[in-house]
């Protein structure tokens, strides 16, 4: 499964990338509208931190100026995913962009039947928002169950299903389960994901332990030192 991280602070995104478990970043207008930063800088910035999608979203709701906005995006990096709304004119543009090879992820997706027609545009990703269903008392997991389930039964489908509008760990759970392709983690349910009490408490009686023996891993010969090895070497 792949994570993306859904935020548009590069100091979040510096600092979790470079743990090596981020594959790709969601923003969309109201990130941007958080971090109070010019929006092209800001997605060219975090386009050139992962190597992965990067996805920036049209603000236009008509098609003509949808697909301007997308193209403009389009060209501010390689790994730029361009997100359009569920919408007909949104559908349109997905499918126009995915024609010129641009990817695109299709955004705040309620339904499978959304999801269906994403995948007849051609996007390369479709957003069900689980927390937002949650929210309003609908099994936001249940649609991810479905349409995992509908493009299965369809080889020729390469969507893939982005897990969004996450809210904790068991949604990541979950949709693993399920078989879904990736998921658009805020960085606190990231570091929830590592964070156990029991690794906590663990480690702590591991690292007491050992200080009574008294010995440095570093420190100590490595058990190379053979006629010419590193232990040898240092010894002269
Ligand atoms: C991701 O692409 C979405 O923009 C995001 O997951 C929405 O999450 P929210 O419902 O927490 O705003």
């Amino acid at each position: 499964m792949k994570f993306f991280i859904d935020t548009a602070d590069i100091n979040e995104i510096r600092d979790l990338a470079e743990t090596g478990l981020v594959d790709g970043v969601t923003t969309n207008p109201s990130l941007i509208a958080k971090t109070g930063r010019d929006f092209i800088t800001t997605v060219r910035e975090i386009a050139g931190i992962v190597p992965g999608p990067v996805s920036a979203e049209v603000t236009a709701t008509d098609h003509a100026t949808m697909l301007k906005e997308g193209q403009k995006l389009a060209r501010i990096a390689r790994n730029i995913a361009v997100k359009v709304p569920l919408t007909r004119d949104g559908l349109k543009t997905c499918r126009r962009l995915s024609d010129d090879g641009v990817m695109v992820n299709v955004t705040l997706c309620f339904s499978a039947a959304q999801a269906l027609l994403a995948a007849k545009a051609g996007a390369s990703f479709v957003s069900p928002f689980v927390g937002r269903l949650d929210d309003v008392a609908t099994d936001g997991m249940q649609l991810i169950q479905d349409i995992v389930q509908i493009y299965r039964q369809y080889p020729g489908i390469k969507t893939e299903v982005l897990v969004a509008s996450v809210r904790g760990p068991l949604h990541v759970v979950a949709a693993a389960k399920m078989g879904a392709h990736v998921a658009t983690l805020p960085p606190n349910v990231l570091r929830q994901m590592y964070a156990h009490p029991l690794t906590d408490k663990g480690l702590a009686a591991f690292l007491e332990d050992w200080k009574k023996t008294g010995q440095s891993i570093l420190g100590a010969a490595d058990g190379l030192g053979t006629e010419g090895g590193a232990d040898k070497r240092a010894a002269e």
